[in-house]
């Protein structure tokens, strides 16, 4: 029974830290925007598991959504082969840079698309900010009910709270949600778009 335990535990551990197979190097930037959500995503040319053990490619691309076999069919990829070189630990069905960099432009647009009726006219950091959580997908925004009243409310702070107690937070590290809560709450040293800190990625990348 232990052993069992031991065995679950350390299979979980090490699938949560999966390789990044083909890695792309991305440099952060000290703004929110979508360079910063690109490095915070960081990019793999191939299938590994994210942290919280969702097979991903490219930069950030969820292969558990409802069209990922449709985008894969795209780029001339089958879901179910790219599905495998995770399993084996394997490289043969990848994405090129370039098409890894076309899905990220389009999921990014929809982010944009979705934060922009969540909570419409942002000004460009806190907008940045809150399509860098959207990239979970529009639902997992949309769970943010009272963030969304705050940030409509302009009561950056309590939005900027909000974000900081939820798991999405838990998630993604303690970086790219300082980074986030900073450019949604503003204030001293932060005005602009400066407010970046860096990135967790390196907990699984590379
Ligand atoms: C997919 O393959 C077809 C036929 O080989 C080619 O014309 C097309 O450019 C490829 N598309 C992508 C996105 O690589
Ligand atoms: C996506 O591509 C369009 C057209 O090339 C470009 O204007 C836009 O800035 C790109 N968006 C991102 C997030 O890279
Ligand atoms: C966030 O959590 C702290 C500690 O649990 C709590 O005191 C605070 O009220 C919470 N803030 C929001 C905005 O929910």
């Amino acid at each position: 029974m232990f052993k069992t335990l031991t065995f679950l535990l350390c299979t979980t551990l090490i699938s949560g830290t999966d390789k990044c197979r083909l890695p792309v190097p991305l440099t952060p930037t000290a703004s929110c925007g979508s360079q910063q959500t690109m490095f915070n995503e960081g990019e793999c040319l191939c299938c590994y598991y994210d942290t919280e053990n969702i097979p991903t490619i490219g930069i950030g691309f969820n292969l558990e959504r409802g069209d990922a076999a449709e985008v894969m069919t795209k780029y001339n990829l089958t879901l179910e082969n790219v599905l495998k070189d995770c399993q084996d630990k394997t490289t043969n069905h990848c994405l090129t840079d370039a098409d890894a960099k076309d899905i990220f432009n389009e999921t990014y647009s929809k982010s944009e698309q979705c934060v922009d009726k969540y909570s419409p006219g942002l000004p460009p950091a806190k907008r940045a900010a809150i399509i860098d959580v959207a990239l979970a997908g529009c639902a997992t925004l949309k769970q943010f009910v009272k963030m969304q009243d705050a940030l409509n409310k302009q009561d950056w702070k309590t939005a900027a709270d909000e974000l900081r107690n939820s798991s999405w937070c838990e998630q993604v590290g303690k970086n790219r949600c300082d980074s986030n809560y900073n450019c949604i709450a503003g204030g001293k040293g932060c005005t602009g778009q400066t407010c970046a800190t860096g990135s967790d990625v390196s907990r699984w990348i590379y």
